[in-house]
């Protein structure tokens, strides 16, 4: 059905179940009864039961020919009397229940010589008219002289006197009604026919183009078009036009550019193939990232050296750049005009653009000959040793070496290319200590003097025994005063017994 066609429904709003019984079996000129549904449904739940039948004559029926004969029992039974061969022919009874009607036709035999041969119909019938209501997904309908107009007509079968009523809708359809249920009910009974739902088609309104990935595309990625069209039917081939390039897809609305580069930037559109207005078009950037770093690689280079860092970025967009030299993040991009011991390491360069990420690295050893640079003594705190310490620098490591026997105390970590290297000694004579450093590159040395530690023992001995002298000087003195005390004390006590 087109946009703005007409959708036509013809219904007669009820729906039949028909069951078939064994044919009742009647004696001439007897009583003839004829049970309605042999119990299928119960008394209780019937609203209305009416019999009914088809005539022999067709149109032109007798209307008093069973109008004295006939009757109906509690059970619903249709009771005839004085059966004729006549009778022999299929009575339908039609039971209205809560939800339903139900026919039950019975073939009825009369026993007899001749044997009538009949052709056999039904018909829905339904009495009184009744009101026929339309629904659109349950919705009732009004005609609106517009889009939806219902037409009724009501057929009364002059032998029985019952009626059928038929409801005609015509209604304007609209793309928005794909799909919708359109069903009939009689009011007033228990009528409700199922519901329909009808195809409607409508050619393309809308047409786009989508693209997978959606947020970024990068090189190397795959890129999907997808034409995305309405219509019932839904368009089943497609133009896309890629960069000014047509391509036609057949059963498929997706196209697939698989590892796409740069040049893949531009603008593509999709069209309908029967209809080429009907068009999308969309502008596709694809990203990318090229970066060189030079030198790179293992660098080595001799301190105080510069080094030039040659840096390039060939990217779609603004890239941010970050370094790190051994794994821990440098604020800002090294200077390498003088080149230290200390900056050796392994440096890292990263350039991000979109999610495209490069790294770029190097590894940078700088080296030089091994050199002195402070040799100095100590004595320790007991007098016992003195301590000699040479710190050298220079890369590789240097080797430092000594004039002298010694007790080796240490040597330092060798970081950032300087190492300190100290020993014990315990000299016996004056001496000149030398500390020799080499590397690979080249070797230094430095001297110094060294007093031997004996003589200086002797001396503070020497002190020491000057020391008892004064204090044997001391004690003579005192013991002189002593005694002279005492020539004196004697030379007086033997005077004054000389006086007495
Ligand atoms: C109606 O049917 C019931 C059970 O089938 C039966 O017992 C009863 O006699 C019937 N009544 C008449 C009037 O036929
Ligand atoms: C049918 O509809 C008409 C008008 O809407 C109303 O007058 C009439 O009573 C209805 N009949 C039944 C059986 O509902
Ligand atoms: C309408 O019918 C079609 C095909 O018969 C079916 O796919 C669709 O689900 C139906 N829609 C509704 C609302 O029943
Ligand atoms: C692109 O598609 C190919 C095959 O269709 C697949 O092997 C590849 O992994 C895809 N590449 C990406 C980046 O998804
Ligand atoms: C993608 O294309 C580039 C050149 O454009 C090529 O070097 C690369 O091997 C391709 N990758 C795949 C997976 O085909
Ligand atoms: C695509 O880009 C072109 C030129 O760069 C521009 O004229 C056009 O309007 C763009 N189209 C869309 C859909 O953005
Ligand atoms: C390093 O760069 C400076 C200035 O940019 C230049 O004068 C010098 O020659 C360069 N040295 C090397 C080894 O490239
Ligand atoms: C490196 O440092 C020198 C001076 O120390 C300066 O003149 C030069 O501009 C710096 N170069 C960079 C790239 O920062
Ligand atoms: C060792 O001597 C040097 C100078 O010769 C001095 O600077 C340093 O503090 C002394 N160290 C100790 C532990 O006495
Ligand atoms: C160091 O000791 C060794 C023996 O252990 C000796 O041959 C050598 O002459 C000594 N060197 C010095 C400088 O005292
Ligand atoms: C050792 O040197 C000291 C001065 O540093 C000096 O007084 C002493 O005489 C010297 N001893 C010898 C044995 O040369
Ligand atoms: C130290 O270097 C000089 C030249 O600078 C060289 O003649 C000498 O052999 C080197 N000595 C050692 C132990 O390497």
């Amino acid at each position: 059905m087109q946009t703005g066609g007409q959708l036509k429904m013809c219904l007669w709003c009820f729906s039949f179940a028909v069951t078939s019984l064994e044919p009742i079996i009647g004696q001439y000129g007897e009583m003839l009864k004829i049970p309605c549904n042999s119990g299928a449904i119960k008394a209780e739940d019937i609203a209305i039961t009416k019999w009914k039948y088809v005539s022999h004559t067709g149109d032109q029926f007798a209307t008093d020919e069973y109008k004295v004969r006939v009757s109906m029992d509690k059970n619903s039974s249709l009771l005839i009397s004085a059966a004729k061969l006549s009778d022999q022919r299929t009575f339908t009874c039609m039971v209205v229940t809560g939800g339903d009607v139900f026919e039950y036709p019975v073939n009825v035999l009369i026993h007899s010589e001749s044997e009538l041969a009949e052709k056999l119909s039904k018909c829905p019938h339904a009495n009184p008219p009744a009101n026929i209501t339309w629904f659109k997904n349950n919705k009732p309908l009004e005609a609106d002289g517009k889009g939806i107009s219902i037409k009724v007509s009501v057929v009364v079968e002059s032998s029985t006197g019952l009626s059928t009523t038929t409801s005609t809708l015509e209604y304007s359809a609209m793309k928005e009604d794909t799909g919708a249920r359109f069903k009939c009910r009689a009011d007033g009974l228990p009528l409700e026919s199922s519901s329909m739902n009808f195809t409607i088609t409508y050619s393309t309104e809308n047409i786009m183009l989508e693209v997978s990935p959606q947020k970024e595309l990068k090189e190397g990625d795959n890129l999907t078009l997808k034409c995305v069209a309405d219509g019932n039917p839904a368009p089943t081939s497609f133009n896309f036009h890629l960069k000014g390039e047509l391509v036609t897809v057949e059963n498929t609305d997706t196209y697939t550019i698989a590892n796409v580069s740069r040049d893949a930037t531009g603008e593509y559109k999709c069209s309908l193939t029967d209809d080429t207005s009907m068009e999308a078009t969309r502008n596709i950037t694809v990203t990318y990232l090229d970066i060189n770093l030079s030198p790179s690689g293992n660098i080595v280079k001799r301190a105080g050296e510069a080094l030039n860092l040659s840096l390039q970025i060939d990217s779609s967009g603004k890239a941010e750049v970050s370094w790190t030299k051994n794994n821990a993040k440098l604020g800002k991009q090294p200077n390498f005009t003088k080149l230290g011991y200390s900056d050796s390491g392994r440096y890292e360069w990263t350039v991000t653009v979109g999610h495209i990420t490069r790294t770029a690295s190097f590894d940078l050893t700088v080296e030089g000959p091994a050199v002195v640079k402070s040799l100095f003594k100590n004595r320790s705190n007991d007098g016992q040793h003195k301590v000699l310490t040479c710190e050298a620098e220079g890369s590789p490591k240097p080797a430092v070496s000594w004039s002298i026997n010694g007790t080796v105390l240490g040597e330092s970590p060798f970081v950032n290319g300087k190492i300190t290297h100290k020993i014990k000694v315990v000299p016996s004579a004056n001496l000149t200590v030398h500390c020799t450093v080499t590397n690979s590159l080249g070797n230094d040395s430095r001297a110094i003097n060294v007093s031997s530690l004996i003589e200086e023992v002797r001396m503070d001995k020497q002190d020491q025994s000057e020391d008892s002298d004064q204090t044997r000087l001391v004690v003579g003195v005192i013991v002189g005063l002593l005694i002279a005390t005492l020539v004196i004390g004697l030379a007086y006590w033997v005077y004054s017994k000389k006086s007495k």
